[in-house]
């Protein structure tokens, strides 16, 4: 079976691979890029997945998103969800206003002017952008632009959120502030998140669990549940023994393939 569903295989179930494998290409040039990946996203769970460049996560984060299909295998998401994805560049259209950015999915999802205004207020408010509205992305910061693409995707109003090295771009510092944003939008939401990242740091600041990814190709090779308290802090001497666990087991990986 090769397809994404809606329907929901587990209440406690938010997406949902089974077997996932994709195959890019054909014949003598085809590339495999995912082999039998299956794993489970808890609704309210924050998944990170690590791995080496080029060993699928974007690949598996874009057939999640329903962009590309699946070679083999099955993504199922729960509910008649159409998950919200960020990427490392912000993507905003340079020609609108900040409100009007964040406007686009509620004018696609038809809300009525009136509450389309009272909506990017408030969304804007949650990325701490209130005053910002009039701008235009070029006045705006790297990190602040990134807000603002949180801001619209958040406008979709779904429960599952995919993120590809959001945050990857950005200052040590901005990420910190961001990495806090996210926490909170995420708790008080109670969204699924599955984030990509290179970061392992990065990944044992933000998860419940972290998922690593062999090099091409790309299968899970070690998954582990991250209990610390929050809210944490990235350079916290917990947070630092997961990284530097992950980070073993991802240079033993890499170092296999002789990359
Ligand atoms: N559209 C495509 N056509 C052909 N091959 C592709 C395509 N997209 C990705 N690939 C290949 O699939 C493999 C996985 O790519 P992917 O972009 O998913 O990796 P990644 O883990 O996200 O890497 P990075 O950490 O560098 O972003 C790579 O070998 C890549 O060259
Ligand atoms: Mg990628």
């Amino acid at each position: 079976m090769t397809s994404t569903t809606t329907t929901p295989r587990s209440a406690t179930t938010a997406v949902a691979l089974s077997g996932v494998t994709k195959v890019y290409g054909r014949g003598s040039s085809a590339v495999l890029a995912l082999d039998g990946v299956s794993l489970d996203v808890a609704p309210g769970e924050f998944v990170c997945l690590v791995g080496a460049s080029g060993c699928g996560k974007s690949t598996l984060l874009n057939l999640v998103a329903g962009l590309d299909r699946v070679s083999g295998g099955q993504i199922t998401l729960a509910g008649d969800v159409n998950p919200g994805l960020m990427f490392q560049e912000p993507a905003l259209f340079p020609w609108l206003t900040v409100d009007a950015n964040v406007e686009v999915p509620l004018k696609l999802r038809r809300l009525p002017r009136a509450q389309r205004r009272e909506r990017v207020a408030e969304l804007l408010r949650t990325v701490h952008l209130g005053d910002f509205g009039r701008k235009r992305p070029h006045e705006l910061s790297g990190g602040m632009r990134q807000r603002v693409a949180l801001a619209r995707t958040l406008a979709l109003d779904t429960p599952v959120l995919l993120m590809d090295e959001p945050f990857g771009a950005l200052d040590a510092m901005t990420r910190d502030i961001l990495h806090d944003e996210l926490e909170r939008i995420w708790s008080e939401r109670q969204l699924s998140v599955l984030f990509v990242t290179h970061n392992v740091r990065e990944a044992a600041r933000l998860a419940d669990r972290i998922i690593l990814l062999s090099s091409r190709p790309g299968r899970i090779i070690y998954s582990t549940e991250v209990t610390i308290p929050r809210p944490r802090r990235i350079d916290s001497p917990e947070v630092a023994a997961i990284a530097a666990e992950v980070t073993e087991r991802l240079r033993t990986e890499v170092g296999r393939h002789g990359q």
